[in-house]
């Protein structure tokens, strides 16, 4: 296949361009750095990935190269949990993802010919948050800041004129960044703890697993319409914490207090303090099948 990416560079994409070169397919790095990225996909490790700078919420040339591509996976948007929430990077979180994926869509809906598949990214922060619910992809949206994103991310998505499949990105575990690689330090330290009252769900999923089902989603043309991308067995914070120390031999005794982590964080602390308890049900129905569907087994092929 013959695959555009934007938001390559980031956690989930970068894993994702290796697992595509790897399988012999070639890929586009749409990217707002190309020099950084001819760095990080240098040409003799992937001499099948070309890049292309591009500005995601204006229209340009690189509109111009969609039709040469068979499927368009669409990653960016501003970091969710990299600081604080100021009135200006709630903007841009909305903005990236709003403004970008429209621009993204006008430029696939004129390709002739058109990508054959559209993945788009979206979050289960599209539900809001509980801790008695249970959600599958049937679930009504939430009515916070992420989940009114998420509506209006996945509604510029919906415009397309191509198969397309949201995926609602859980928690994605990579040792070498995202959630998990900014805790485990504090455990390696034997200081680690659940982050608030613990009794949060946290709805995951391993790296490997998400890439699988991006790779599922773009080649099964069966797959179409919004899918959970998160692991059948999600589990509060205290055990996810529990886990971890287990996994790792390290104590899970001294919780990081709400109030340091909203004084750190402000609203955006409720990604880690506030969750909802996610189930892929129309994932598992596609025939999808998990590597990791169990915490233990995630956290322990990474962790190791
Ligand atoms: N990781 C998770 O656990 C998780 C969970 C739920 C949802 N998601 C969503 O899934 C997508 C990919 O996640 P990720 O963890 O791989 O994200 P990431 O590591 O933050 O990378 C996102 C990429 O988007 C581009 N980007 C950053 N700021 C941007 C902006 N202001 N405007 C346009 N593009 C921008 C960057 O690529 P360039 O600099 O190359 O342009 C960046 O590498 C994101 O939209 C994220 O919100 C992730």
């Amino acid at each position: 296949m013959r695959v555009m990416i934007t938001g390559a560079t980031g956690l989930i994409g970068s894993r994702l361009v290796e697992r595509l070169h790897h399988e012999g397919h070639t890929i586009l790095v749409l990217t707002r750095q190309p020099e950084k990225a001819t760095q990080q996909f240098d040409r003799h490790r992937f001499p099948r990935v070309e890049i292309m700078g591009y500005t995601p919420v204006e229209p340009g040339m690189w509109q111009e190269t969609i039709p040469q591509w068979d499927g368009v996976v669409n990653l960016a948007g501003e970091a969710i949990a990299a600081g604080r929430w100021t009135e200006a990077i709630k903007q841009e979180l909305r903005r990236s993802r709003e403004v970008g994926t429209r621009t993204l869509v006008e430029g696939i809906n004129q390709a002739i010919p058109c990508p054959s598949v559209l993945v788009n990214a979206s979050a289960i922060g599209y539900y809001g948050t509980s801790e008695t619910a249970t959600f599958d992809e049937t679930s009504p949206p939430g009515s916070d800041f992420l989940a009114t994103l998420c509506q209006a991310w996945e509604a510029e998505a919906t415009l397309v004129k191509t198969r397309l499949v949201i995926l609602r990105f859980g928690i994605a575990l990579d040792a070498t960044g995202g959630a998990l690689g900014k805790m485990i330090l504090p455990f390696q330290l034997f200081s680690g703890g659940p982050l608030g009252h613990g009794q949060q769900w946290v709805s995951w999923i391993h790296i490997d697993d998400l890439v699988n089902l991006i790779l599922h989603a773009l080649t099964d043309p069966s797959m179409e319409g919004t899918f959970n991308a998160t692991a059948p067995n999600p589990v509060r914070m205290q055990t996810f914490c529990q886990t971890i120390g287990q996994v790792i031999h390290r104590p899970s005794w001294l919780p990081v207090p709400a109030f340091a982590l909203n004084l750190l964080l402000g609203e955006g602390a409720s990604v880690v303090l506030e969750g909802q308890q996610v189930l892929p049900k129309r994932t598992l129905a596609s025939g999808f099948t998990y590597h990791y569907p169990t915490l233990p087994q995630a956290l322990t092929q990474i962790l190791k």
